[in-house]
């Protein structure tokens, strides 16, 4: 059992190991994608059903338009697709829709879809679903200084004036990073806010995480001692 007190208010997931899933099947990768997005799905309710307030997703990074063209194209029609068929569901499990990142490069249409899924969805309180989608932890972080100037502060400007600038100023940061399948690095994820996140990683690709290893991040995760640099209490 997870013990209450020490659920995360926000756990963010490095979906990672979608093409490997796809590669050990021998499938084309794009159905990895596709099985990733299921599994999301039900991650959704899952994570809602332990208490978490925030859950957020690194989907599809700046980095990720370095991929060939018939990838970034395909992943870009599954976003599509999700926005289109699933939002009801979403909505009615009680949940927000938000996305995070660079707005520029995104087609036109999925653009107007992220729009109309985060406006249907706005007074939705029990959970905010972030999707981070041309999402790069230093485009953020460079962004929000290029903001914080045009906006002409008072000097020497402080933490809490540049958070104000980020993409979300008002999500917590994560408590929990989990990263699927293998790899131990952050990637440009949350670059600024995990500064004081715990992490954990598991070798399962992401389209084989299940509820099981939700509970074992999480259990982790209530056994940790956080101590933001002070001292054990
Ligand atoms: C990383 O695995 C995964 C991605 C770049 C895409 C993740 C996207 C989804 C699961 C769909 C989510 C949909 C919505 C609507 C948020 P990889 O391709 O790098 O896997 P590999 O490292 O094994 O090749």
């Amino acid at each position: 059992m997870t013990d209450e007190k020490r659920i995360p208010r926000h756990i963010a997931i490095i979906l990672d190991g979608n093409g490997r899933w796809a590669k050990s099947r021998n499938l084309p990768r794009l159905m990895g994608h596709r099985a990733g997005l299921r599994k999301l799905e039900d991650m959704v309710r899952l994570v809602k059903r332990e208490g978490i307030r925030y859950f957020s997703v690194y989907a599809f990074s700046t980095e990720n338009w370095n991929r060939p063209i018939m990838e970034v194209t395909g992943l870009m029609s599954l976003f599509g697709y999700y926005l289109r068929r699933k939002v009801d569901e979403i909505k009615a499990e009680g949940a927000r829709i938000r996305f995070c990142g660079r707005k520029d490069r995104i087609p036109d249409e999925l653009l107007r879809q992220m729009k109309w899924a985060e406006d249907y969805t706005k007074d939705e309180k029990i959970l905010d679903f972030i999707i981070c989608l041309n999402y790069g932890g230093r485009a953020e972080i460079i962004d929000a200084v290029n903001s914080l100037i045009a906006s002409k502060p008072q000097l020497p400007v402080t933490e809490e004036d540049l958070r104000k600038h980020f993409y979300l100023p008002d999500v917590p940061d994560p408590d929990l990073i989990v990263r699927t399948s293998g790899e131990l690095r952050l990637s440009n994820f949350w670059l600024w806010e995990s500064a004081y996140s715990e992490y954990y990683f598991t070798d399962i690709h992401w389209p084989d995480f299940g509820e099981e290893e939700l509970h074992k991040a999480l259990d982790s995760y209530a056994g940790r001692d956080r101590r933001y640099g002070g001292l054990k209490k």
